[in-house]
């Protein structure tokens, strides 16, 4: 059986990413509600919505495990879907507790980037409050980035700009770990690189959650001979045009390079 991996768009596939480096002899859906992205700026009970659509189109084409590789998904859907299924269902949450742990030695601070739904909810707040015990965690919703990943812009020329402007107001060498509190977010390591101090660590919860999903399948005895063959949807039906499989490609390709 296939794993499942599910994003409101591209972000997800940077999840993939890491989880071929873990499962390279997986087999895998990948599902990209493009009708309905960016799920980040929109109302939650309607993403609520689309979420629980996919995910019933995901779990009908059969699948051993499913990740959420979506950190607004998750923040909003991922305890109801955990009770709708009974496959393991995996989400992605924002690295602070590394962060937290990397900062507080060194007395810098933490910057998390998110959606604005993610960084609204009661999850992300009540995360922080268990971690930050020294005041270091502040966070900036960037939805430009996604907007940016969603039409393929990945050129520095375009994106420094957007984020020079986005942190005009932030003092920018306090900060020892940016955490990407959102999938869309890997794609733009480099760009941010040039903003932060040269020290600075850039993390997200995606090896985390790649390392998990392998546990999971190793101690449920699952682990496939597959080929490492991904499926590829949109919004509910099969992605088959050469152009699509051949961006999809690319995208996997260039974050080998991140
Ligand atoms: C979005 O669709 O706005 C981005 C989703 C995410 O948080 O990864």
């Amino acid at each position: 059986m296939r794993i499942g991996f599910f994003d409101s768009g591209i972000g997800g596939i940077t999840v993939l990413h890491q989880a071929l480096k873990y499962l390279p002899n997986e087999d895998y859906i990948f599902y990209a509600d493009t009708l309905h992205v960016p799920y980040g700026e929109k109302p939650k009970e309607e993403v609520r919505e689309y979420i629980f659509n996919a995910v019933d189109f995901i779990a009908n084409q059969g699948v051993k495990a499913l990740v959420i590789a979506c950190n607004t998904a998750t923040s909003i859907a991922v305890e109801d879907l955990r009770q709708m299924y009974n496959f393991p269902i995996l989400g992605i949450e924002p690295a602070v507790k590394p962060a937290v742990q990397n900062c507080e030695g060194k007395r810098k601070k933490v910057l998390v980037l998110a959606t604005n739904l993610t960084l609204r909810e009661e999850k992300f707040h009540n995360l922080v409050k268990s971690i930050d015990h020294h005041d270091i965690v502040e966070s900036l919703p960037l939805p430009g980035l996604v907007e940016f990943a969603e039409n393929f812009e990945f050129r520095e020329e375009k994106v420094v700009p957007y984020l020079r402007e986005k942190l005009s107001s932030f003092d920018l060498k306090q900060y020892g770990t940016i955490v990407l509190g959102c999938t869309h977010f890997p794609y733009f390591t480099k760009s941010l690189k040039k903003l932060f101090l040269e020290e600075v660590d850039i993390i997200s919860g995606s090896i985390g959650t790649a390392k998990n999903l392998m546990r999971i399948l190793e101690a449920k005895n699952q682990i496939n001979d597959g080929t490492g063959d991904i499926l590829y949807f949109k919004s509910g039906y099969k992605v088959e045009d050469k152009e699509s499989l051949s961006n999809y490609k690319k995208l996997l390709t260039m974050l080998d390079k991140v």
